[in-house]
Formats: C-alpha cells, structure tokens, sequence
C-alpha cells in the first residue's frame, strides 16, 4: 500500500486529494489544523472504502516546534507500517490574513504556513522520500505570476500588503520545488506544483475579516470544487515514469514565472534554511 502525507487535509482541496487517493488504495496520513475538522474528516475518509485507512493529526504548522512534534509522529507512523518510506508528500496547507500577524518565531504567518513549514517538513521527511523514491508536491497558485520575491525584506514588514505576502508565499512553492529537484534528482525524488486555479473553499473566510473575508465571499462562487484540482495531484501521484515539467494545471504542464530561476531558488534555500535552522545539500543540477 502506498502512504501519501497531506497537510491540509481536513477541508477543501487537501481533503478532495485525500479522498481520491484513498479510492486509488493510499494509505493517508493527513494533517489539519482545527480539531474538530480533524476528527470530522478523518471518519468521512475511513468510510470511503472497507479498506480505507485514513489518520488526520492536528498540528498548527505555522510554528516549528509543531512541524517537528508532527514529523516525529509521521516518522514513527511510518516506520511501524511502511518500511520507513514516504511515497507522496503533499505540501497544500495554506492560509490567507487581513493584516500583519505573525507567528511564535517571529514571521509573518502567510509566509510561515505556506512556504515555511513545507519547508522544515519536507527536510525532516526526506530520508523516508529517498527510501521511496517519492514525489513531493505543492499547491502553489496562478497569482504567483505577478510577484517578484521581497529579498531585502520577505516578511514585508514594510508597508504590509496581505495580497502581496500571498502572491510571494506562492511564488516561493515553485522556487522551492525547482531547488529540490535540483538537488534531489539523482535520489528519485521528483517535485512538482499544482496551480488549482479558483476553488470554491474557505480559505478566505478562516481568520480573517473585513475585505478579505467579503471579497473571498463572491469570489469563491465563480470557483470550481476541489475534485477538481484533486484529480491533478492524483495524475502527477500515478503517472510513470514520473513527469518532468515543473508546474502543473488541469493535468497537464502549465506555463510559470520567469522568476523561477536557478539564482532564486538558491536565494531562497539560503533563506529559509537560516529562518528554519536547518542545511540542505547544494544543488547539483543547474
Ligand atoms: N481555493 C482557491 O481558489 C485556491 C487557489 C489557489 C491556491 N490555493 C491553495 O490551496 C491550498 C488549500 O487551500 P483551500 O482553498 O483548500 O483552503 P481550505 O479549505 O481552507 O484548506 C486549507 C487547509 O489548510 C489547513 N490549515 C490552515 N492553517 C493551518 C495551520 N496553521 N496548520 C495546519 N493546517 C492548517 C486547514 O485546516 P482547517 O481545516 O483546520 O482550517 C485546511 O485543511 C492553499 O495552499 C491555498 O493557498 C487555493
């Protein structure tokens, strides 16, 4: 049986992949953030099949220390039921903020949840990646296209704008995908993104307030639902050999920012790993 980690897994997009996987006979191990929403989803997907097997672990992301607390227990999940090895890892827990918050570390939470902790997740899980030769996976956005990175400033404590620190966060999934698979190729694992386009979910109804939480009140009518965008993560999950482009929308490659650099994947990595107090490899493919 395959094992595929989701984080976001208790509602919208995370939650449609989660089933659809379940389906395809994946052994879920998700993670969500609210309780009550964990508990609730992790009983709607153990019903899906007769051999369904479903675990959804409550943990908030945005800080570290919970990252850490949760890849422990994803690591030992493993170890006991799958050789200690990870098939797909889908980094997809997102959020969107009204105002400038941040978190117990310090950082602005959009760019904390969205690119941070996948981030110190990924790292912490790829020695069970490696084993499997897995794919890792991000649900970035389309909005990503007109963002440049905020090098001199990336928690843009500076005149904050919470549509530009999503635009940014998204823009970080794809440099962040392009640095791993230029330093993990030769281990068999492959990264991709997902662009989900616009989905009918709550993301922007969640912890936020005033324009935001209006604006994404129409908004959201116009999207589709979240089988949508699943079926993507299902196809760049399935697919051998493994897919080669980098950016994915409907199931098929999709054009991304010439932003996405070398130079700026690496700008990044140099980044995050101080803000994370971890050490990648460096890359070995330009
Ligand atoms: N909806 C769209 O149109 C759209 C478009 C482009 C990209 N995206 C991206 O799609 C991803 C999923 O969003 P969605 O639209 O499916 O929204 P959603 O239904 O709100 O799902 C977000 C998921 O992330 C979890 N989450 C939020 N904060 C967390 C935290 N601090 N710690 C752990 N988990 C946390 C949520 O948990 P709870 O259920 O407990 O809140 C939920 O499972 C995000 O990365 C978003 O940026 C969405």
């Amino acid at each position: 049986m395959k094992t595929a980690v989701i984080t976001g897994a208790s509602s919208g997009i995370g939650y449609a992949t989660s089933a659809e996987l379940i389906q395809k006979g994946y052994r879920i191990i998700g993670i969500g953030r609210d309780k009550t929403r964990c508990e609730e989803s992790e009983h709607l997907l153990n019903a899906l099949s007769s051999n369904a097997k479903a675990t959804i672990l409550q943990a908030d992301l945005m800080q570290q220390r919970e990252v850490e607390r949760v890849a422990t227990e994803i690591s030992q999940l493993l170890e006991q039921e799958n050789e200690n090895k990870l098939d797909v890892l889908i980094n997809n827990a997102g959020c969107v903020r009204s105002w400038y918050t941040t978190t117990e570390e310090g950082y602005e939470q959009q760019f904390a949840l969205n690119h941070l902790a996948s981030f110190l997740l990924t790292y912490r899980l790829l020695p069970q990646l490696k084993r499997a030769q897995g794919r890792v996976i991000m649900t970035g956005s389309e909005s990503h296209k007109h963002m440049r990175m905020h090098w001199n400033d990336l928690m843009l404590t500076r005149g904050y704008n919470p549509l530009t620190a999503y635009k940014q966060s998204k823009l970080a999934n794809i440099l962040f995908a392009k640095g791993l698979n230029e330093r993990y190729l030769n281990d068999g694992i492959t990264s991709y993104v997902v662009d989900p386009g616009l989905v009918c979910t709550d993301i922007g109804c969640k912890n936020t307030g005033g324009l935001v939480d209006w604006i994404w009140k129409l908004r959201k009518k116009h999207g589709c639902q979240p089988e949508v965008p699943a079926k993507t993560y299902v196809y760049l999950c399935e697919t051998q050999p493994a897919p080669r482009e980098l950016y994915y929308y409907f199931c098929k490659p999709n054009r991304y920012s010439c932003q996405v650099t070398h130079e700026n994947a690496d700008k990044l990595f140099a980044a995050s790993e101080k803000l994370c107090g971890i050490q990648y490899p460096a890359r070995i493919k330009t």
